[in-house]
């Protein structure tokens, strides 16, 4: 069976993870090497101090080579933070076959059309894609390519996010010795690694609540509707937990996965609620209520519940969601995130995990590998703005917005 090797940098703010894997036809993905390293420089999905970051994703990226034994060129990685911002956009166009037979070209120069709004000169396209087809009115068409109209009308979502925030992604990748393949928003990469087909055909909701930012992508009818990433993730439980409870960073983090809950529940007996941790001064001992502990716990859980459920309303398809929501992402690790999930916006919920994962991918099934995992996934999807270029304009192919755009259209086409 035929098959390519395909990277994914998954550069988190808890952890950069790097997967060499083999993408096989049939959609198995035999891993080669995982390279996973404590992610430095980095807040709430952004890169803030470059050093540190080119350190952190040179270290995951050797890690993933000695293990794979395979030099990495080129690779597909992940963009997220508070500075991605989201839209649909339209573009219409007028058949130009006198015989109204519609054509790539036709789809391309609405694609084009849907692409030309106004984006400030800070901020660049991450992606556009064409959502639906509308051929003379008729809407919800997939692959308008053959049929016969006289108007055809493209719907889109677009992803854009600021410049320096994206330069600063990419450096930190390409110090490492690595040029981009192409740059894939996080939410939309966990998707390829939880989601079914099925469950995009039904109306879901992916949310992917990382270390620094919790990311969605709201998906109607197959296609991707509304994307968003919040900067609030588990980073910000263990905070809480630091303030309140007033113990170390590392204790609060241990107590979090170790005793955590995102349902506070009942108290237990004084006897079966304290527990005895370290504290701020050498040899000191402190004691922790565990119900006190999850309370600050479901405190934030239900806050984050909170935007999510703002940010699915805002896309305006809240209660047309038949597959509920797919919950991904380390804190989806939380034990009764997905309880409270359910309870608060009774809707089914279920916990999103990377599958038919074969080779040296024995760890990788869990939820803080659904972006590194769907950023492979994507690639094999998808393909890379690499193949479309020649070697020596592979660096100048980001600043290119010509150049680009020419790769979401084959990206995306039909
Ligand atoms: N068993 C667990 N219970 C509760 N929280 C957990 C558990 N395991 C991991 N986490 C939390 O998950 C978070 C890390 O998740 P993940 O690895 O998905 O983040 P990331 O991808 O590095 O960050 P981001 O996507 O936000 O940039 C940390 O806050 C960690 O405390
Ligand atoms: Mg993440």
């Amino acid at each position: 069976m035929a098959h390519r090797t395909i990277v994914g940098i998954d550069v988190g703010t808890t952890k950069v993870c790097t997967i060499v894997a083999q993408a096989h036809d049939n959609g198995r993905l035999n891993v080669l090497g995982v390279g996973l390293t404590p992610s430095k420089g980095l807040d709430k999905g952004v890169v803030v101090n470059i050093d540190e970051a080119v350190n952190a994703v040179t270290s995951s990226i050797e890690k993933a080579e000695r293990v794979s034994g395979y030099r990495i060129g080129t690779a597909f990685v992940g963009v997220a933070g508070r500075h991605i911002g989201s839209l649909n956009s339209n573009g219409v166009v007028a058949v130009a076959r006198t015989d109204h037979e519609i054509t790539r070209q036709d789809v391309a120069r609405a694609v084009e059309n849907a692409q030309s709004i106004a984006i400030p000169s800070q901020r660049e396209v991450i992606h556009v894609i064409p959502r639906a087809y509308i051929v003379d009115g008729n809407q919800g068409i997939r692959d308008p390519v053959g049929m016969s109209g006289f108007r055809l009308e493209v719907e889109t979502h677009i992803v854009t996010g600021e410049v320096m925030a994206i330069q600063n992604l990419i450096k930190s990748v390409q110090r490492g010795g690595v040029e981009i393949d192409d740059l894939v928003l996080q939410p939309l990469a966990s998707g390829e690694a939880v989601l079914t087909e099925d469950d995009k055909d039904r109306g879901v909701v992916l949310v992917d609540i990382g270390g620094g930012t919790t990311d969605i992508a709201v998906f109607v009818q197959g296609g991707i509707w509304h994307t968003s990433v919040l900067p609030v993730g588990g980073n910000h439980f263990t905070n809480d937990i630091v303030m309140v409870l007033q113990t170390p960073y590392h204790t609060a983090e241990y107590l979090k996965l170790k005793y955590g809950s995102a349902l506070a529940g009942e108290q237990a007996e004084e006897s079966e609620d304290l527990v005895e941790v370290e504290g701020f001064s050498q040899g000191e001992r402190q004691q922790i209520s565990r119900h006190l502990l999850n309370q600050v716990i479901q405190a934030r859980a239900e806050e984050v519940v909170e935007l999510v459920y703002n940010e699915v309303r805002r896309s305006g398809y809240e209660g047309m969601l038949p597959a509920g929501i797919v919950l991904t992402g380390g804190t989806a690790l939380l034990p009764r995130f997905d309880e409270l999930l359910r309870e608060m916006l009774s809707v089914p919920v279920r916990i999103g995990v990377p599958t038919n994962l074969h080779g040296l991918a024995d760890s990788l099934d869990s939820p803080p590998y659904a972006t590194a995992v769907g950023l492979v996934r994507w690639g094999a999807r998808h393909g890379s703005a690499a193949e479309d270029s020649t070697p020596t304009d592979d660096r100048e192919r980001w600043n290119s917005a010509y150049e680009r755009f020419k790769h979401w259209l084959r990206e995306f086409l039909p």
